[in-house]
């Protein structure tokens, strides 16, 4: 063969490789994110990992997985939603189809969950898995599964306190109607809930407590303590508590505490666009932006106002906060950047090893250095599958939004 004939040979097989390369690459990215940094996508890759092998213990239990320190959990505990939560969010990041299903196995572990009336977390355990399930997939059964949730967490709710009660009454707490403020996350299976059925209760209750909480739980400086307690006979307050967070209720502003708020008042303003929630946000983002504790990654401690063991981490306060964050900077006027560079910081700090642990390793947790209850002697120091869930959920808004998507269709 004449040299020319080979070169042009050679150059025709090249051409054909790539071609192939690329359409096997084209058929194969299935992510609707076109834009994926290399540190996010290596996160990604060690966040499934971790899923994948969890899921073989899910699957042989029928439980999901709380932490490493209780191992899994059946569907009553209230961390239930949180893996299948994860494992949508795998299938939004890779737009796989085996995801989805993984999701559904999952999900469909805490079905009864529905009519779960014990407590307030019924909001936690349905939105992140069914909630989830239903906005990626439209399945008509999820959509009932929320409505019915919401129904049974709207039990708890008293015309005189206008709340809803987290736990239940506790003498030797002297809690005749304790609220904490994880209940915030709460409203937003309450309002989906709403926007489903149409039925204006879900809407009146959520606005309530949220009302109520600005009232009652936060302070001057719009830091909170975890439990207010309320009298339910008259709706009067009656004390702010603890739980979870420092020993003083006076003083105590648990990190995760504080990151549930921040994250529950902005999800009131995407639903309401009532601006008031919106600035009450912002004044919580503002607390925990300007706190002389707050060290210089933005990891927190595990209370902004603990003397004891003040440098006890928790990473799912950081990622709460991160995904609240993410989203406060869409409808933040002057703090839309800072908002942004903050959770961004913060998600590249979770995903080094110094908090993503490697696969294989961890009992299949990803983030590490999370703290459970510290003054309880709980879960500290270990991996907590809300960790997990809100960092790969604030990661999944990262991509939306440096993707010029929306967190919200
Ligand atoms: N919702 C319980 C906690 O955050 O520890």
């Amino acid at each position: 063969m004449r040299k020319t004939n080979l070169c042009s040979l050679l150059l025709v097989l090249l051409l054909a490789a790539c071609s192939t390369t690329t359409k096997k690459e084209n058929t194969t990215d299935t992510s609707p994110f076109k834009n994926r940094p290399q540190w996010v996508q290596e996160a990604f890759k060690t966040f499934e990992g971790h899923a994948d092998n969890m899921l073989v213990d899910v699957l042989k239990t029928g439980k999901t997985p709380r932490s490493t320190e209780r191992g899994l959990k059946p569907s009553r505990d209230w961390t239930s939603g949180f893996y299948p939560g994860s494992l949508w969010y795998l299938y939004e990041y890779t737009g796989n189809q085996e995801w989805a299903k993984k999701a559904q196995q999952a999900t469909e572990l805490l079905d009864k969950e529905q009519y779960n009336t014990d407590d307030h977390d019924v909001g936690f355990r349905v939105y992140c898995s069914y909630g989830n399930g239903w906005l990626l997939t439209n399945n008509e059964q999820y959509k009932k599964v929320i409505i019915q949730a919401a129904k049974s967490l709207c039990t708890r709710y008293n015309k005189k306190t206008k709340t809803i009660m987290s736990w239940n009454p506790n003498e030797k707490r002297d809690w005749k109607y304790p609220v904490i403020i994880d209940n915030m996350m709460n409203l937003e299976l309450i309002y989906e809930a709403y926007k489903l059925s149409g039925d204006e209760s879900f809407k009146d209750i959520a606005l309530e407590h949220a009302n109520q909480t600005m009232k009652y739980h936060y302070r001057k400086d719009y830091s909170c303590p975890h439990v207010v307690d309320y009298d339910p006979e008259t709706g009067n307050f009656r004390k702010m508590d603890w739980n979870n967070g420092f020993c003083d209720p006076k003083v105590a502003a648990w990190s995760r505490g504080q990151s549930w708020g921040l994250y529950g008042f902005t999800l009131m303003f995407r639903e309401t666009k009532d601006p008031k929630y919106l600035d009450f946000a912002e004044h919580i983002a503002s607390f925990l932006l300007n706190n002389p504790n707050m060290p210089k990654d933005y990891i927190p401690f595990w209370d902004y106002a603990s003397p004891k063991n003040p440098s006890m981490r928790d990473a799912s306060a950081a990622a709460i906060m991160a995904s609240g964050f993410l989203e406060l900077s869409q409808y933040s006027q002057n703090n839309k950047e800072k908002y942004f560079q903050v959770a961004e910081s913060i998600l590249k700090t979770l995903s080094s090893s110094d908090y993503l642990a490697q696969v294989g390793t961890n009992k299949n947790f990803a983030i590490k250095h999370t703290t459970g209850n510290y003054m309880g002697g709980s879960e500290v120091n270990g991996s907590l599958s809300y960790g997990d869930y809100y960092y790969v959920e604030a990661m999944v808004r990262y991509l939306k939004l440096i993707n010029n998507q929306p967190l919200y269709q």
